[in-house]
């Protein structure tokens, strides 16, 4: 099954880090959305949509990828890292989806270190995160979703 993982991580890299653990030594494209807004997905039979949460949701750019580029009737599954309080969370991306007649198989979502606002003052909140064990489990959601052939 041919797949890809589009995400966008540029706070401290913590959806990169989940993205990389569960493409690890797996047949899996990471695109970075940031760098190729234009990517295409027709190929793909499977695609993660990945982001951290800012402002309580996927950032916009993400949404924004996959209502240009997800062609239709795709199987897709959402990813994203949170400070603490991931609001709506995959909602926007999966209104987006829908819209694509895409087959939504699963989401993962894990704390991530987070810096941003009145966090920062305090050397930032969840130090460490996502752990180990979030990216061994980040491993084990992707390996259901797609047993390595
Ligand atoms: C501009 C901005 C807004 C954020 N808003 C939220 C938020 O609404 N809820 C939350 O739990 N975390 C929030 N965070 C923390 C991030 O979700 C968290 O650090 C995430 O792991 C960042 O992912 P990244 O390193 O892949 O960019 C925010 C961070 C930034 C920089």
């Amino acid at each position: 099954m041919k797949t890809a993982i589009c995400y966008f991580s540029y706070h401290h890299g913590n959806t990169r880090k989940v993205v990389q653990a569960m493409a690890q030594g797996r047949d899996v494209d990471l695109i970075d959305i940031a760098a190729q807004p234009d990517a295409s997905l027709e190929a793909y039979d499977l695609i993660g949509f990945a982001s951290g949460i800012y402002g309580f949701s996927f950032h916009p750019s993400v949404i924004d990828f996959a209502r240009r580029r997800l062609p239709r009737g795709k199987r897709v599954f959402f990813v994203y890292t949170y400070g603490g309080a991931k609001g709506s969370g995959a909602k926007a991306i999966a209104k987006a989806a829908a819209e694509k007649d895409a087959i939504l198989l699963g989401e993962f979502g894990c704390r991530g270190y987070n810096t941003f606002g009145p966090f920062r003052w305090v050397g930032g909140s969840g130090k460490g995160l996502p752990s180990q064990a979030d990216l061994d489990r980040a491993r084990s959601f992707f390996a259901a979703l797609c047993p390595a052939s």
